[in-house]
């Protein structure tokens, strides 16, 4: 560790290591992603490179986040003046400029969540983790819990997105199940905790559950049955 650089105002300086370089498996991933970029476009790929540097310190270290060697790195990859890279950096919630746990718990409180029981949702993972505050680590260092806006995702509320997954109709036992099966080192299948598919309604189909009455234009084998002549199976084509 070097300097403990104080980066956009945080109130703590964090500890900062003195190297950062990109691992073969990295550059091969930003190889990649710049393929998708028009040349002289590379700046436009900030976010994702950003990303894989993130995911490499958590490969490595254990903990995803972004220290000053690594956002340099990518200002380095991408000819781009640190500073932009900074700004970027400082801007988005999901670039954790300070080492967290190995498992982020980003809890959305906005209203439609909130209306949802996200606030149970809170206490299981304060429960669970002994964590008092925002931005606090557990005390193994497996957790770190984030209070976040609208995850996108209100249709399935509440929400809590574990590094890149959705965790989603969640209450206080799911989440305090979830929680103890991170603890556990398992994988919880990422989706609705109350058994929908996907956003469909809990339950299963309330409306369009028939196609009667769809007027004269439809004809009166829509949908087509698989394996018809209107809705061949492709195995089954004689194709020249
Ligand atoms: S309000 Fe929580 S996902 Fe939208």
């Amino acid at each position: 560790m070097t300097d403990q650089t104080p980066l956009n105002g945080q109130a703590v300086p964090v500890p900062q290591p003195a190297h950062f370089a990109f691992d073969e498996e990295s550059r091969a991933e930003i190889d990649r992603t710049l393929a998708k970029y028009p040349p002289g476009k590379q700046a436009s790929a900030v976010l994702p490179v950003l990303y894989i540097a993130q995911r490499q310190m958590g490969r490595v270290t254990g903990s995803p986040w972004l220290p000053l060697v690594a956002m340099d790195a990518v200002a380095d990859v991408l000819s781009m003046p640190k500073i932009r890279v900074y700004e970027v950096a400082t801007f988005y919630t999901m670039f954790n400029l300070r080492p967290i746990g190995r498992y982020h718990l980003q809890i959305c409180t906005t209203t439609p969540c909130w209306l949802r029981g996200s606030d149970a949702v809170v206490a299981a993972c304060r429960r669970a983790t002994g964590i008092k505050g925002w931005h606090e680590t557990s005390a193994d260092g497996l957790f770190t819990m984030s209070e976040v806006e609208c995850l996108g995702a209100c249709v399935n509320a509440p929400i809590v997105q574990v590094n890149d997954d959705f965790y989603e109709d969640l209450d206080h036992d799911s989440t305090l199940a979830l929680i103890e099966a991170l603890r556990r080192g398992e994988a919880p299948p990422p989706g609705s905790r109350a058994g929908r598919q996907n956003s469909a309604p809990t339950g299963g189909p309330a409306t369009l559950t028939t196609l009667e009455n769809l007027g004269p234009d439809v004809p009166a084998d829509h949908p087509p049955a698989f394996g018809t002549a209107r809705y061949p199976n492709p195995a089954t084509l004689d194709v020249k």
